[in-house]
């Protein structure tokens, strides 16, 4: 591919899917559980839903407009539309956001690969629940062990990458996703017909509004932009290969719609299972680790080979689901330095896939050897994610408001929604008013009530 020309997804369907392909993946199966086992479960998230359809949707049509009318890639695409303007930061501030989150995004995508491995060599069968819970620790504290799957996972990507956007990315995602949807459904039912799984469904339906505190405000902010993709620009670089009859306000609904499913059906999975088994909610990071293979073990006992098919097939789905959001991680990074420094795609990708690896395996030995090295008491792993996804994507997306409603052309902001006159567009004045002062005053306050910027 010349510099110039840019690819387009072939039909509409490809591009919700292949922005549905980004936007789920482990954010929702991983991180959701985690994130709301950490803050209480049903107020965050009631707070998470908020924060999703106010923020979330409309930010994530700023970022298709940013994308689609500019066809540069988020790194570039500042420029384009505001030359000569300090808002070109913007853009390198998400690519290096995507870049920072796919360092360690990858060592989690690792752990999907080795949980594959145990799946299918029998690694689960006849083990307690607190021997899943040792198996887990003794696994991420290994030197080694994770970083050969990071290695591994990173070469994947690398190679989707440098075959190609519409090959590559769009292919995976129409095959996996409905695959994956399926399968949690089937295991959210299991999960929820567990002995002493009520306790569970009740964590997750029944809030408690005496814990929510502005730490919970913040979690479900951070998790929502994590989750949709938003806040660094990856959705604005997909869109820059959305042709023009690709309805930007549809699309982003159905990807909200997909995302928040996918989350909530997996909180449906884990929490049940959590609490039926005596494993705690807010178990952190290692929670999806250590409780869903006491769900294929429990809910399939007597049918052993059931029990390993359902277990296989999870992992695989939950790497390949991965998969489509490192991709589109790395695909910014690999597109700005394709499209500004005029990198061969190869030669940009080949340099991202080396220093995220490096970033990962700093990640990755924080949980173990090196969990001394702490900043502001958080392991780097855990301070790479709060970074980002608490900071990072949620002032990424802010900006990204402020700039299509009050700086972008009006008129360029209402041909992209309407496609030219072509379609209607009736959320229009709904959606500047949150462009220009919601989204703005709201992820403000939320910053400002946490982290005390005013003192
Ligand atoms: N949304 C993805 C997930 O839920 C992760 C992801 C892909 C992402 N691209 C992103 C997160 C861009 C933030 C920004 O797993």
């Amino acid at each position: 591919m010349r510099h110039h020309e840019r690819v387009s997804f072939g039909s509409r369907l490809g591009a919700i899917l292949a922005a549905a392909g980004s936007a789920v993946g482990l954010g929702n199966i991983w991180r959701f559980p985690f994130e709301a086992g950490n803050h209480g479960g049903a107020a965050f998230i009631l707070i998470y839903l908020g924060c999703v359809f106010i923020f979330g949707l409309p930010i994530m049509i700023s970022e298709f407009i940013i994308g689609r009318h500019s066809k540069a890639s988020t790194g570039r695409a500042y420029a384009v539309l505001a030359p000569g303007t300090p808002w070109k930061w913007v853009g390198y501030l998400g690519v290096l956001t995507g870049f920072l989150i796919l360092g360690y995004y990858s060592v989690v995508s690792g752990w999907t690969l080795e949980y594959i491995f145990q799946a299918a060599t029998g690694g689960f069968s006849g083990k307690t629940p607190d021997e899943f819970v040792a198996m887990f620790n003794d696994f991420s504290k290994d030197p080694l062990r994770p970083l050969l799957w990071l290695f591994v996972f990173m070469g994947l990507t690398h190679f989707v990458i440098v075959k190609g956007v519409k090959s590559g990315i769009e292919k995976s995602s129409k095959i996996m996703m409905p695959l994956l949807f399926v399968l949690i459904i089937l295991l959210a039912v299991c999960s929820i017909m567990l002995p002493g799984a009520g306790k569970g469904i009740e964590f997750l339906l029944k809030p408690d509004f005496s814990k929510v505190t502005s730490d919970v405000f913040l979690g479900a902010m951070g998790q929502a932009f994590f989750s949709l993709s938003l806040g660094m620009g990856c959705l604005s670089t997909y869109a820059s290969y959305f042709s023009k009859d690709i309805r930007l306000g549809h699309t982003a609904m159905s990807v909200g719609l997909i995302d928040t499913c996918v989350s909530v059906l997996a909180g449906l999975v884990i929490f049940p299972a959590a609490f039926s088994v005596g494993i705690q909610p807010d178990a952190g990071p290692s929670l999806i680790f250590i409780t869903l293979p006491n769900v294929f073990q429990q809910a399939f006992g007597n049918i052993p080979a059931l029990a390993y098919i359902c277990a296989v097939a999870f992992y695989v789905l939950l790497a390949l689901a991965a998969l489509t959001s490192t991709i589109s991680l790395h695909e910014v990074a690999t597109a700005f330095l394709h499209e500004k420094f005029q990198f061969s795609r190869g030669k940009a990708a080949r340099l991202i896939s080396c220093l995220c690896l490096l970033i990962g395996i700093v990640a990755s030995l924080s949980l173990g050897d090196w969990s001394e090295y702490r900043i502001a008491s958080l392991t780097i792993f855990d301070a790479l994610d709060f970074l980002t996804a608490k900071i990072m994507l949620p002032f990424g997306g802010m900006l990204a408001a402020i700039f299509v409603g009050w700086f972008l052309n009006r008129k360029i902001v209402r041909d992209e929604v309407t496609n030219n006159g072509r379609i209607k567009a009736p959320y229009y004045s709904l959606f500047l008013f949150i462009l220009k002062f919601v989204a703005p005053i709201g992820i403000s306050f939320i910053f400002i009530n946490e982290l005390g910027w005013l003192g």
